[in-house]
């Protein structure tokens, strides 16, 4: 028998597949909004969400592995509370990107990727968000911010502590 904290913890797990499913339909072709929408819900991708998804849609696991993998916004592994989006492409990078991702690096002591050890905090760059003419841009959680200088970068993070 399972301890119960991995009964509760299974049970969040398929409750957000079901939530997905029922949002969206269970059908392969909204294969990456019921994942976008576990993700949001869960936080990250456990495997027992793919191998539920993958079942429910009829789907090869490794297909739907392979697209959870592959988009920045899905992640497999779990993240911070806060999740810090930063646009690593040229054009944002060219109007000061790259001082604005130093910043956040130095304030949040992290790579790109990695989440903080007491787990407020991940750091990810994603390519272009469509917003280029208010690069650079970085997005917090759901929010937005365009036109982001490494000084409006503390001011910004201190909204979600
Ligand atoms: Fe950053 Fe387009 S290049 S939003």
């Amino acid at each position: 028998m399972r301890p119960q904290n991995d009964n509760g913890k299974r049970e969040k797990i398929l409750a957000a597949v079901e939530a997905a499913l029922e949002r969206y339909g269970a059908r392969r072709e909204e294969l990456i909004p019921i994942l976008s929408d576990i993700n949001r819900t869960l936080g990250y991708l456990p495997p027992e969400a793919l191998n539920e998804v993958s079942k429910r849609l009829k789907e090869p696991h490794s297909q739907v592995m392979s697209v959870a993998s592959f988009y920045q916004m899905l992640s497999t592994k779990p993240r911070g509370k806060h999740v810090v989006q930063f646009c690593e492409s040229a054009p944002c990078h060219v109007v000061g990107g790259r001082e604005v991702w130093e910043a956040l690096q130095e304030h949040l002591h992290l790579e790109a990727g990695e989440t903080s050890p007491d787990g407020q905090w991940t750091l990810i760059t994603v390519s272009c968000l469509g917003l280029c003419s208010v690069g650079p841009v970085i997005v917090v959680d759901e929010d937005v911010y365009g036109n982001v200088t490494p000084e409006r970068v503390p001011e910004i993070l201190a909204r979600y502590r």
